[in-house]
């Protein structure tokens, strides 16, 4: 049950035991204020009003007292009002005034756009007009594709959601604070970073801050679809002649137990009609009467149409099943090797977050000049076109959420906030045929606090969604030694296992990897999900020069000559496709901001390493599918 049906419900029940409004009172008035969020799948697919576009900003210096108060809890009385000033006719009363601020683009990150904020981390005010005109019988959200890293939202002065976490998609409904005619929205964006945050306070990575993905508002019925998941049914073994059983689920929200849904996929013959449970829930199964599965070479997808009562919405869906089979990772029966590269939200040439059409058409160009059929989403869910892209152009995805290296993983908030994106970044993607993989978290201290925090996240990855693969990218144990023996236990509850290593950069020369002994305690399909060099485009010289194209090529040649000694490889995924911003490289001419571990520069310029990959993936020279 989402959680914003739970608060409800549990809300309801509440009054029913104590009408007397009497008994806690604040708790009641702080339960009825309490921003119930929903998340609304496939909006991208849904009828909506576009708020992409300048929004009026505001720059509040820490420690943003109009956002907190003296105890850090949210004010509502702040710049939140949206008040004119009486500059003319006074008293006094406010000193400052969206209406005449400068704009800032949405989506877009603040640090790209206004070169007095590239560095700023902290709280940026934004604010717009919208014109709305209530429909009976139906309700509107805004839905916000992300926005890093803490979200307040507020329309006509009333807070309507607050949302955490800078890579997830989140859904305020606005109904009973929206009036006929022009509304004000205003959104407060706090990219502060906190230890028990996720990410934590530390990454290599670039702290982007800001509404980072489109902003719309979408109109529903009372009852409405807000959540499905359609896919090919996922029985104990993969049998080709059974392949063409649907099964999932679609929830209508709020909708009575009985509430008839019809789920049609034409093109496979299928037409089924159930009925929703007591939570709003209507599980089926459905055969098709023909069905092409979804692959890398034919990434098929079908027009896919849900209706109950006054909604009705549509998907394009691939079909497809992914399994493991004991180290072999079988596509639709098949046996299948991974090449591809780890992918940053960096826009390519422009810089700034990923959040744009052609943002994403470049980086999938270069990942087909690699011959690439996968790709890791580096390290946190990325815009949703990525996901569309993979699907259409059949791009093998591996998705993740930022729990990136130090997590406080003895906080048991810290936990919850995790399956939160987890269950964000699976309730968004999971009708996308391209992803393969959730990934819980990438180099984290093999402690026994942090496998625990990682086995249960795991297995609530798995509960929630058993037709996909788990995994996470490993680091350790050090690589100096010829024999490397990896027995990090929280690969027992894996079903992929990542490891991340970087022989002839961060450890000894490019030629000790020839000489490299792997053992893996856990006989699973292996992904060498991080390797790699850094080289600054055009910088030259000798196999061994660091910083040069040459000695990053010759890094990847030894990679790869060990890889292929490696039976269980089924994967690998260089670091990285392109150089990235990253606040931790500051050496300059050769760093200047950026990660330079690229394949092709922030330029799209592709350095002698992309070569070596290119030619070892047209030849599938790695590894083996089996
Ligand atoms: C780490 C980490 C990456 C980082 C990379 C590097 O393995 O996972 O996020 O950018 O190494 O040091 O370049």
């Amino acid at each position: 049950m989402p959680a914003s049906q739970a608060a409800k419900t549990f809300q309801k029940l509440f009054l029913q035991i104590c009408p007397a409004v009497l008994c806690f009172a604040p708790f009641i008035n702080a339960m009825s204020q309490m921003p119930l969020r929903t998340l609304i799948v496939g909006v991208d697919h849904r009828q909506t009003v576009s708020l992409n576009g300048q929004w009026h900003y505001l720059v509040e210096q820490p420690p943003a007292r109009e956002l907190y108060d003296d105890q850090g809890k949210v004010r509502d009385g702040g710049y939140a009002q949206n008040t004119r000033p009486n500059i003319t006719s006074g008293p006094h009363n406010t000193e400052y005034d969206f209406a005449d601020a400068p704009t800032l683009k949405v989506p877009g990150d603040w640090n790209s756009q206004d070169p007095t904020l590239f560095r700023f981390e902290g709280v940026v005010w934004y604010q717009r007009d919208f014109q709305f005109e209530p429909k009976p019988e139906s309700r509107t959200f805004l839905h916000v594709g992300a926005a890093n890293y803490r979200s307040f939202v507020w329309v006509n002065g009333k807070r309507i959601c607050q949302h955490e976490g800078g890579f997830t998609p989140f859904d305020c409904e606005v109904t009973a604070a929206a009036h006929s005619g022009v509304n004000a929205v205003v959104i407060a964006v706090d990219s502060t970073r906190h230890k028990d945050d996720i990410p934590t306070v530390s990454y290599d990575w670039f702290n982007y801050g800001g509404i980072t993905r489109d902003v719309s508002l979408v109109s529903v019925p009372e009852h409405f679809i807000d959540d499905y998941d359609i896919h090919l049914q996922h029985g104990s073994a993969f049998a080709a002649k059974d392949a063409r059983t649907l099964s999932g689920y679609v929830h209508v929200q709020d909708a009575p137990a009985g509430t008839s849904v019809t789920l049609r996929v034409p093109e496979a013959g299928v037409t089924k009609t159930v009925s929703t449970d007591a939570n709003g829930r209507a599980g089926f199964t459905a055969e098709a009467s023909t069905l092409k599965l979804w692959s890398p070479t034919s990434p098929r997808l079908y027009r896919v149409s849900v209706a109950s009562g006054a909604d009705a919405i549509t998907d394009d869906i691939g079909f497809r099943d992914i399994r493991v089979d004991g180290t072999k990772i079988l596509l639709n029966g098949n046996p299948v090797f991974l090449q591809g590269a780890n992918v940053h939200a960096e826009a390519p040439v422009r810089g700034g977050r990923v959040n744009t059409d052609e943002d994403v058409k470049n980086i999938f160009g270069m990942l087909h000049d690699l011959n690439a059929n996968f790709a890791r989403l580096c390290h946190y869910p990325h815009d949703e076109r990525m996901e569309r892209y993979a699907d259409r152009d059949g791009i093998m995805l591996w998705s993740e959420i930022p729990l990136w290296q130090r997590i406080s993983f003895d906080k048991s908030d810290v936990y919850d906030k995790a399956v939160e994106m987890l269950h964000e970044m699976i309730r968004r993607d999971r009708n996308k045929a391209s992803v393969i993989f959730w990934s819980v978290s990438n180099e984290t201290p093999n402690n026994p606090t942090r496998t625990k925090f990682l086995t249960d996240l795991a297995n609530e990855a798995r509960h929630t969604d058993p037709t996909r693969l788990i995994t996470s990218a490993l680091i350790g144990p050090r690589v100096a030694e010829d024999k490397i023996s990896q027995d990090d236990p929280l690969m027992q509850a894996l079903d992929v296992v990542g490891q991340n290593e970087y022989i002839g950069w961060y450890e000894g020369q490019p030629e000790e990897a020839d000489r490299k002994v792997w053992t893996f305690s856990m006989n699973k399909p292996l992904i060498f999900s991080e390797f790699g060099a850094e080289a600054k485009f055009g910088n030259h010289g000798g196999n061994h020069d660091r910083w040069t194209e040459e000695q990053e090529a010759n890094v990847y040649e030894h990679q790869f000559a060990m890889m292929r000694k490696i039976p269980q490889v089924r994967g690998v995924t260089p670091w990285v496709l392109m150089d990235f911003r990253s606040t931790t490289r500051n050496i300059p001419k050769l760093q200047d901001g950026y990660n330079r571990k690229g394949l092709f520069s922030e330029k799209m310029e592709k350095k002698k390493a992309f070569e070596v990959v290119r030619k070892a993936y047209k030849e599938h020279a790695i590894g083996k599918a089996e």
